[in-house]
């Protein structure tokens, strides 16, 4: 036996895999399981023969998957597109999916809650090597109606969105390095074995598809703004304004499908892709008492809006995580107040990932939790430990010197009165700021206020 051979055979025994399972399977094999599984009628969603036809020849002539073309909609990724040419996965991508798989089996099977695990049998998302786009991209849409698009990289977060009204979800065609736990980049091992079982959770689909609604009516109302602006400068602000109401909305999207935690039977359970598709971090956001974990009500204005003004970083696990109480719940996020609280968000100061704020409900206090006027102490003290805390202390002390728009009433926007922000570190911010100390660690943002009209 090779050395790269002895080594693979023990990273699968390390993992309980039986390397002569890691076999890819050739064009006709599962080309005899695509043509079953595109004439299936038992299904929610069965494929219409014009569709199904034209979809197989692709598959039998041997072209790379790029888009689904089941539903008769399509999406355009433009610079994004990229293709599944299923042939090229060498057999160390299919063990490290297989090695990513089988971790991910035995924390889910203790920490995600029930209908996730239910939507990954339905998928077949487990095994020993990495799905054909084809064959899954089918199985989706029979189950749920959405469908996959190919990109090369994380994308925009506006043509995400985009994808999502359309009922597409992007997806990468690389695997992670053999065991990998945890990537900031989404692969294979995040997008398809994390994500896809929660299209079949309703209340999940319905917010990842209202996200891309939203994103509609914000780019709407832009179009709608610029098309009566006078100036460059104009025209840039509206852009700008534009794209901070998404970041916001994506807020939310982060700490519900990505990273959302939901009690189930009287226990914390994971639904978030970003957290199902890490072994550790399953472990970590259910298990462990060094992150936050706050209850909320999403159906409460006063907790959604605790979700759009929660700064975060992508680069470790999650400081903070909202627990929502029962799934239903988020049936309650339509566009419209997604939208809103994007827009209410905007004029408000925000939280770092470690704040807790008066109101929260708190299931248990993480290990680096900070009351919310600590960021503002740490950034005057050069104490500053990440830049999330930078980020959101910067922001809202520029926002506190520009002047809150008067019309809103702090105390009642969340759940809590949240600590006035003591006047001294407002003037020594303005001081610091004056002489462009930060500059270089964040742009300055722009701020609508009463004089700039109205947001909405
Ligand atoms: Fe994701």
């Amino acid at each position: 036996m090779s050395t790269e051979k002895t080594d693979f055979a023990i990273i699968a025994a390390r993992h309980g895999i039986d390397l002569s399972m890691v076999q890819p399977l050739s064009l006709p094999v599962r080309l005899v399981e695509l043509e079953r599984c595109l004439a299936r009628q038992d299904v929610p969603y069965p494929i219409l023969p014009e569709h199904a036809e034209p979809y197989f020849a692709a598959a039998r002539a041997g072209k790379p998957f790029t888009v689904g073309t089941l539903s008769g909609d399509t999406v355009d990724v433009g610079q994004y597109r990229n293709a599944q040419v299923y042939e090229n996965y060498t057999f160390e991508e299919h063990l490290s999916w297989a090695c990513l798989i089988a971790e991910q089996q035995r924390t889910k099977h203790q920490y995600a809650c029930l209908e996730y695990l239910s939507g990954e049998k339905t998928f077949e998302i487990g095994g020993t090597i990495i799905p054909d786009f084809y064959l899954l991209n089918a199985r989706i849409f029979q189950q749920t109606s959405w469908q996959l698009a190919t990109v090369n990289m994380i994308i925009p977060a506006e043509l995400f969105f985009t994808c999502h009204s359309h009922r597409f979800f992007p997806v990468t065609t690389f695997m992670r390095a053999l065991e990998q736990d945890y990537l900031a980049e989404p692969d294979i091992g995040h997008d398809v074995a994390g994500h896809v079982a929660t299209f079949t959770i309703p209340v999940v689909a319905h917010v990842m598809q209202n996200h891309g609604l939203a994103r509609n009516l914000i780019y709407d109302e832009q179009d709608a703004r610029l098309a009566k602006a006078n100036s460059d400068a104009e025209r840039n602000k509206i852009q700008q304004k534009a794209d901070e109401l998404l970041l916001y909305a994506e807020r939310i999207y982060w700490f519900t499908v990505e990273f959302g935690l939901v009690m189930q039977q009287g226990s914390v359970r994971a639904f978030g892709a970003g957290i199902l598709s890490s072994p550790g971090e399953t472990l970590y956001s259910v298990n462990s008492s060094k992150p936050t974990r706050l209850l909320i009500d999403p159906s409460l204005d006063t907790d959604l809006l605790r979700l759009a003004t929660t700064d975060y970083l992508i680069s470790e696990y999650q400081k903070t995580y909202f627990v929502t109480e029962r799934f239903e719940l988020l049936d309650s996020l339509t566009p419209e107040r997604i939208v809103a609280t994007a827009k209410l968000a905007s004029k408000l100061p925000h939280f770092s990932w470690r704040d807790i704020a008066p109101g929260d409900q708190v299931l248990n206090v993480g290990e680096s939790a900070i009351s919310t006027n600590e960021k503002y102490l740490r950034l005057m003290s050069n104490q500053i430990c990440d830049d999330c805390l930078t980020r959101a202390a910067i922001r809202n002390l520029r926002l506190i010197d520009h002047g809150i728009d008067p019309s809103i009433d702090l105390q009642k926007v969340w759940r809590g009165p949240i600590a006035q922000v003591p006047e001294a570190i407002v003037e020594w911010f303005k001081r610091e700021d004056e002489a462009h100390k930060f500059l270089q660690i964040t742009k300055p943002l722009h701020f609508e206020t009463a004089n700039d009209g109205p947001v909405s």
